[in-house]
């Protein structure tokens, strides 16, 4: 059976006093759940965020981290760093980091062999934009984005690997995939990892969607075969959106 997940990544929202509400907002909310449910608040307030959760079933994530171990990188943060502080998981990819930090797939492939040689786990983001959409271009769009930074790796490491399918034009735009068009792009991302590995490992990677997710229509997207969660933007800053697409998986 492959895990269930709804991960809130909160982007570059919340301060300190936010977080804390936040945070304890749905530890107080969020009890028992099928659901590994994970918030990734910003960088600054990851350490807070680990000691509130951590007598929950919310985990922590990053939205980001460098792929070398520590050096002359001003600004960055390295595996080591979040994992001193308790936090093991990590998005990366994300398309807000594509488009305005210049992250490309061979930057990609690099920070996922150090998140997994840190052992850490890793949700990884892709999808196509508006444009590619348009021209019918998006299933040859996501199949590079995954071969170039993921399909060089071990069968194993796909253990650490959460994958999120997230549609650029869906992003912030209040326009959704359609539970139809995210099931269709599931199903062939599982193809792909099954013509690159074998069946038994495409079956045993959970698949979230991201992109307008919201209490509405959060139960029909989960409710499509291929579709094992969600990964959630705007709709995980309020607790009780973010609770009532938990209880939609
Ligand atoms: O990573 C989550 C994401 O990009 C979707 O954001 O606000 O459309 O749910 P949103």
């Amino acid at each position: 059976m492959r895990a269930k997940i709804v991960a809130g990544n909160w982007k570059m929202n919340n301060n300190a006093g936010e977080t804390q509400a936040l945070a304890q907002g749905l530890v107080d909310a969020i009890s028992n759940t099928d659901a590994q449910v994970v918030i990734a608040p910003t960088a600054v307030n990851l350490a807070n965020a680990v000691t509130l959760t951590e007598n929950s079933p919310i985990e922590v994530a990053a939205q980001n981290m460098h792929f070398a171990d520590s050096g002359a990188y001003t600004g960055e943060i390295s595996a080591d760093m979040l994992q001193s502080i308790g936090v093991q998981t990590v998005i990366l990819g994300h398309s807000e980091r594509r488009a305005y930090f210049g992250e490309d797939d061979a930057l990609l492939e690099k920070k996922v062999n150090q998140a997994l040689a840190k052992g850490m786990q890793v949700i990884f983001c892709f999808g196509e934009e508006l444009e590619e959409r348009q021209a019918d271009r998006h299933f040859e769009v996501v199949g590079s984005q995954l071969k170039n930074a993921l399909y060089k790796l071990d069968a194993a490491a796909w253990k650490q690997i959460v994958l999120a399918y997230e549609p650029v034009w869906a992003i912030g735009t209040g326009e959704t995939a359609s539970p139809e068009q995210a099931q269709e792009m599931h199903a062939f991302i599982r193809k792909s990892l099954t013509e690159a590995y074998d069946a038994e490992l495409a079956n045993g990677v959970s698949i979230l969607y991201g992109g307008s997710v919201k209490p509405a229509n959060a139960k029909e997207i989960f409710s499509k075969p291929d579709v094992d969660g969600g990964l959630i933007g705007g709709a995980s800053l309020k607790v009780a959106d973010f609770k009532a697409i938990v209880d939609s998986i």
